[in-house]
């Protein structure tokens, strides 16, 4: 497994790579690596023909009161998961590589979609992801990119970005892999004390129950977020929201929209857990 820590290597290798007639996946991560980040990995090793890894926790993407400082970094241990997942590069940048400009770099935002749900809380977030994953793109020049679903809005935000700016590349969404109690695995789990760990899966039940009332059409969509909200605030959360979507562009669902997402994004003790669930509805 190569580790690249700089632009000109990390092309020279894709660029051998492309020689050999072989296809690329990019799995851009920030570390701290678990089974959902394994989970892209062997998606992207399905679907491609070489697999390189990015780990780089982005500053833009943190706001001034979040955890970007305490973001667990444990590189040792990366390394070793990504070599027996058969990663075939890992891209190790610093920051002056990313962000060569100290101040003032530019910045890629997609307009509406980066301000809602998760954006409206955790401003300028989404403009800190998509102008680091577009710069990990044209680093790469990926024939497609790995994204968790666990992340859905950030998914859709790439998507989005990756059209408007014709991007040539496919961005591939990977089902969320879950604790045997259904929370879903992230690295800010690791923020939950014991008690609060034991209280964490009832987000995905809450997600669930939202569910099952959609499809057995049982009170509108504002009185299922409601109730969805209560029921997390009672369990001990705080919830930032819980939405019911269009899958395919979190706008509001339409009367005729049968592709739904619910989102939620839920405080418990020092962590900020999300999730979400598909809805089909029949
Ligand atoms: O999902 C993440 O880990 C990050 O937001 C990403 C996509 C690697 C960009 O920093």
């Amino acid at each position: 497994m190569d580790i690249l820590r700089s632009l000109r290597p990390t092309r020279a290798l894709v660029q051998a790579w492309r020689h050999a007639g072989q296809t690329v996946a990019l799995v851009p991560t920030m570390g701290n690596l678990h089974d959902g980040h394994v989970s892209l990995l062997r998606l992207a090793r399905q679907r491609a023909d070489r697999v390189m890894v990015s780990i780089f926790v982005n500053p833009t993407q943190f706001g001034p009161s979040e955890d970007f400082a305490s973001y667990p970094r444990t590189l040792a241990a990366d390394l070793r998961r990504l070599r027996a997942a058969r990663a075939d590069a890992v891209l190790v940048p610093g920051v002056a590589t990313m962000y060569p400009r100290a101040g003032g770099a530019t910045v890629v935002s997609v307009p509406g979609l980066s301000t809602d749900l998760c954006g409206a809380f955790r401003p300028g977030h989404f403009d800190g992801v998509t102008s680091v994953v577009l710069r990990l793109f044209n680093i790469v020049g990926p024939d497609m990119a790995v994204f968790g679903e666990k992340d859905y809005q950030q998914l859709t935000v790439i998507r989005r970005m990756c059209a408007d700016l014709h991007l040539p590349l496919q961005v591939l969404g990977a089902p969320t892999v879950r604790d045997a109690d259904g929370l879903a695995m992230s690295s800010r789990n690791q923020y939950l004390t014991p008690a609060e760990r034991t209280v964490a899966p009832r987000l995905y039940e809450t997600l669930l129950a939202c569910r099952q009332r959609l499809l057995a059409n049982e009170g509108d969509r504002r009185a299922i977020e409601r109730a969805a909200l209560a029921s997390l605030r009672r369990a001990g959360f705080r919830p930032d929201y819980v939405a019911i979507r269009s899958a395919a562009d979190l706008t509001l669902p339409q009367p005729g929209t049968r592709r739904l997402r619910v989102l939620a994004a839920a405080r418990l003790g020092r962590a900020r857990l999300i999730d979400n669930v598909s809805v089909r509805l029949p």
